[in-house]
């Protein structure tokens, strides 16, 4: 079995170990623009030597945005920005990978911070706007309420994904990510508890996974053959009548058959007020249970910090990848520090421009 800082080889891409940068929302862009913020963020985490450094939820329409301030790849305006910040993660010898999201009636609310302060919902007066779902109920009293897809709205939405990816290949990204969990457009039309719709896109499990099956579909055709194309999917709504793990198991062979090579797998966030079982690792289980299911390569998620509990994920092949979210906030060179604690200085890639601050033969120089 291969371990923490082995290679893993999709398509015609290598990381150079199985440690990525999970995404995480930044709410640090204007009209979608990634910002000099994105730069040094993501820049950082690929100095510090994660395999593959992923975007935040990229929105594929403005109204795909969870906040105003979220970024985007819905213009071809946006390409250049995002153009500067992978060549640079490349350059530091990571993966750049771009997530392409869809916020659905999770949409027009505020960046976290200033949720305590003011209204969950941002009005059209401050930038916000009406969002959309698969039907008119909101997330919850505080949310805006969303207006229900149309045929025609599903249709944009498709080529929405599709432009989308086609940007992010001209901007130089080399991994791509559909994401259809944590309760956002593709997994409101996934799980029971949140698609009532009556037509095409709703009802049994074929109409509630139509939508993602096509956006993957409309993805891979416009993402170039060599690079690899991972879904984020929900794997457990951990709520009574809910999307669940065997939904998951079967979703993920179906977009394997689209073309889709990894499934990242994730939980949760669909309906409000549910309780999780956190704890180590806790999602792992759920990866597990689909890389054996479906037997496709499969990410692990969620409190993931520990070097020696990273590598036991791996190397017991419950995952073929980890992701880490917020330990990686904490410290941006946890790969680095991880190879040191497992006893791999070939794996120790600091820049040559903190040498000193590194490598003993370094230390006296002035
Ligand atoms: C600040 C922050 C922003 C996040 N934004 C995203 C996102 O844009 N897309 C996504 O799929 N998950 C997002 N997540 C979820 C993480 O990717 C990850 O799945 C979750 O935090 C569990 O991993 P952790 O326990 O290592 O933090 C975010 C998490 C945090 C903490």
């Amino acid at each position: 079995m291969a371990g923490l800082f082995d290679p893993l080889t999709v398509r015609g891409v290598t990381l150079r170990n199985r440690i990525g940068v999970s995404p995480m929302c930044q709410y640090s862009s204007t009209d979608g623009h990634p910002s000099d913020w994105h730069l040094v963020h993501l820049g950082s985490r690929a100095a510090g030597g994660a395999g593959l450094v992923m975007t935040e939820a990229t929105a594929v329409t403005p109204d795909g945005r969870i906040s105003p301030a979220d970024a985007g790849i819905w213009a071809d305006a946006h390409v250049a920005p995002w153009a500067r910040v992978a060549e640079f993660v490349k350059a530091r010898g990571a993966v750049p990978g771009m997530q392409l999201a869809h916020s659905g009636r999770k949409g027009s609310t505020r960046e976290p911070w200033l949720r305590s302060s003011r209204p969950l919902a941002v009005p059209p007066a401050e930038g916000g706007w009406s969002p959309v779902g698969p039907g008119p109920e909101p997330f919850d009293p505080a949310s805006p309420t969303p207006e229900a897809l149309t045929p025609d709205g599903i249709t944009d939405i498709l080529e929405a994904f599709r432009r989308a990816a086609g940007r992010a290949a001209w901007a130089g990204f080399e991994w791509l990510e559909v994401h259809a969990a944590h309760g956002y457009l593709l997994h409101q039309f996934l799980s029971p508890l949140t698609n009532r719709r009556h037509d095409g896109y709703g009802g049994g499990f074929d109409g509630r996974t139509r939508l993602t099956v096509e956006v993957v579909r409309a993805v891979r055709a416009a993402w170039p053959d060599r690079l690899p194309l991972a879904v984020r999917v929900p794997c457990e709504d951990w709520t009574p009548g809910g999307w669940a793990v065997d939904d998951a198991v079967e979703l993920a062979r179906r977009l394997a058959a689209e073309g889709a090579d990894l499934i990242d797998c994730s939980s949760g966030h669909v309906v409000p007020n549910v309780t999780y079982p956190v704890a180590p690792g806790w999602q792992v289980p759920l990866a597990e249970a689909v890389r054996r299911g479906a037997g496709v390569p499969v990410a692990a998620v969620g409190a993931i910090t520990d070097p020696h509990q990273a590598e036991a994920i791996v190397r017991d092949g419950r995952a073929d990848l980890v992701l880490l979210a917020r330990e990686m906030l904490r410290d941006p060179y946890w790969p680095l520090h991880a190879a040191r604690v497992l006893g791999r200085p070939d794996a120790e890639s600091w820049p040559d421009q903190y040498g000193y601050a590194v490598r003993p033969a370094h230390r006296e120089k002035s």
